[in-house]
């Protein structure tokens, strides 16, 4: 039976060139794209771009441009992003596509037809950066300027007609919605957040605007757009043709199983959204996981701030794998992390040249000096050998299972443990003293190269590319990586021949050492 994993990035703002925040993302949604797919799930990964709204509107009339000609130009930017970051995504979404706007303005007609939609009028603090409206208690004032507490973001006054959902309504299903689905909001401790403020009582939500043009029209009343995160967040099943009966992605991939975003739009996600969802009796998603933010000097990398670490450099600089792996590697995933250029370096030193590169290296090094370029085929498994090459299958329940916990951090973890393991194993058992002993000298080679092509399959959601440079040993191609294979402790062919490989990771000449 076909088994489906729907995962999702935030579809994000053209309004500047892609950041780092935006590159870790993509990359942690990429992580889980392609794990599930080497264990066996067929994948749909959607990343796209929200292009309506007031803050597009504005950041194009502040270029002097057509609105949508700087949609495209932007947009275009954050899916050479996403060819750049290597993402697997099997589909790009901009909002100003017909196929999302069909999708959107059913919702909205479902949505009057169901009784949640009425007509009045708004006054409040809204915030054009943040697309999101503010109570009193949510603002405070700052060099004279009223702004956001939580995103420090200007809010400007707000007053004319709009279209409201009655969101109000849906307070008592979402927080039994929350009961029953625990894991529904994660991490857990933003999960206490989302709950409370629900608690604290839902006001209805003002979701169409009359001031400005740049947006979906409203059906039936084409004076108002709707608000940009109804538009917005209806891209996660736009995406998927709803609400075409015929269409197989809805079938197979609705449910989401994870909203992967940032925490600065968890009460998007975690509330509007499903509410929108109950309104309309679609299915909620399985899963709205909110990660930290990555900082620069402890504050939050954003367009606004001006501290941003900007990926393509990074990347020219020092190659892709290595900010993938640093960024999984380095920010607790679940918390806000500092990224710096020199933890950077550090890391490519020690875990990529160091453990993993070095390994690869000096296991073939020594398959072809001494076992003629061949996989051994003599070999007869010791404790010792067994020890290291078991973990693998004792432990894979428990890795799929943090993995549906979204726990990286174990998963990261595990894999740099697995590499300190595999060179001390190489190094306690001294195959080059065993050359007298050669059945014991290949059976060492033969585990240690099964560790290395182990070790390679783990490391393939992390660091693709360099993962397939190092199965190039064994001519082992992206397709056949199963994760389910890390427990065969025979995966490898007895009397093939290995290939030597390249440096993997060139080490950084550090300024200061
Ligand atoms: O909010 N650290 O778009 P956006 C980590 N269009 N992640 C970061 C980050 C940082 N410093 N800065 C941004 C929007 N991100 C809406 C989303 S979804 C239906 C609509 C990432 O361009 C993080 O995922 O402001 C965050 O939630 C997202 O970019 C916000 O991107
Ligand atoms: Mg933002």
């Amino acid at each position: 039976m076909d088994k489906f994993y729907y995962i999702t990035t935030p579809i994000y703002y053209p309004s500047a060139k892609p950041h780092m925040g935006h590159a870790y993302s993509s990359i942690i949604a990429d992580f889980f794209a392609r794990f599930k797919k080497i264990d066996g799930f067929k994948v749909h990964f959607l990343t796209g771009t929200d292009e309506h709204g007031l803050k597009i509107q504005r950041a194009a009339e502040k270029k002097g441009i057509d609105t949508l000609d700087f949609c495209n130009e932007i947009s275009q930017t954050f899916r050479n992003l996403s060819k750049t970051l290597n993402l697997t995504n099997t589909d790009f979404i901009r909002t100003t596509e017909d196929r999302h706007k069909k999708t959107v303005q059913h919702l909205w007609t479902e949505l009057v037809n169901n009784g949640d939609i009425y007509l009045s009028k708004y006054s409040g603090w809204y915030s054009v950066s943040d697309e999101a409206f503010y109570n009193d208690d949510e603002i405070e004032e700052h060099d004279g300027k009223k702004i956001a507490i939580s995103s420090k973001s200007t809010v400007e006054w707000m007053d004319e007609e709009s279209y409201f959902f009655k969101l109000s309504k849906w307070e008592k299903p979402l927080l039994d919605f929350y009961k029953n689905n625990p894991d529904f909001i994660s991490p857990e401790s933003r999960k206490n957040e989302v709950i409370s403020f629900v608690k604290n009582g839902l006001k209805d939500l003002s979701v169409s605007r009359k001031s400005f043009s740049w947006g979906i029209k409203v059906p039936e009343d084409n004076n108002h757009v709707i608000y940009v995160w109804l538009d917005a967040l209806t891209n996660y099943i736009s995406a998927l043709n709803y609400p075409d009966k015929k269409e197989k992605l809805f079938k197979q991939f609705w449910p989401a199983s994870l909203h992967l975003i940032g925490k600065d739009i968890l009460r998007f996600h975690a509330i509007y959204w499903p509410a929108f969802l109950l309104a309309a009796k679609i299915e909620l998603p399985k899963k709205v996981y909110g990660h930290g933010w990555i900082l620069s000097d402890d504050e939050k990398m954003s367009k606004s701030k001006g501290n941003i670490l900007d990926p393509l450099e990074i990347i020219e600089q020092y190659g892709l794998d290595p900010l993938r792996y640093y960024l999984i590697k380095e920010v607790s995933f679940g918390n806000d992390g500092n990224i710096s250029q020199d933890r950077l370096e550090d890391c490519i030193n020690s875990d990529l040249a160091n453990n993993f590169g070095n390994l690869c290296q000096r296991v073939t090094a020594f398959t072809i000096k001494n076992c003629d370029s061949k996989i051994p085929t003599e070999i007869e498994f010791s404790k010792d050998d067994l020890n290291i090459l078991d973990k693998y299958k004792n432990n894979i329940d428990e890795i799929r299972n943090k993995i549906d916990k979204q726990d990286l951090n174990y998963y990261i973890e595990y894999i740099v443990n697995s590499l300190f393991e595999a060179n001390k194993y190489f190094n306690d058992q001294e195959p080059w003293k065993k050359k007298d002993d050669k059945k014991r000298l290949n059976t060492i080679v033969f585990t240690s190269l099964e560790i290395v092509r182990k070790i390679s399959f783990m490391l393939y959601p992390i660091i693709p590319e360099s993962s397939l440079k190092a199965l190039a040993i064994f001519d082992i191609k992206e397709d056949q990586i199963k994760f389910s294979s890390i427990a065969d402790n025979n995966f490898l062919k007895k009397g093939n021949s290995i290939n030597s490989i390249g440096l993997l990771f060139k080490k950084i000449e550090k300024k200061n050492d």
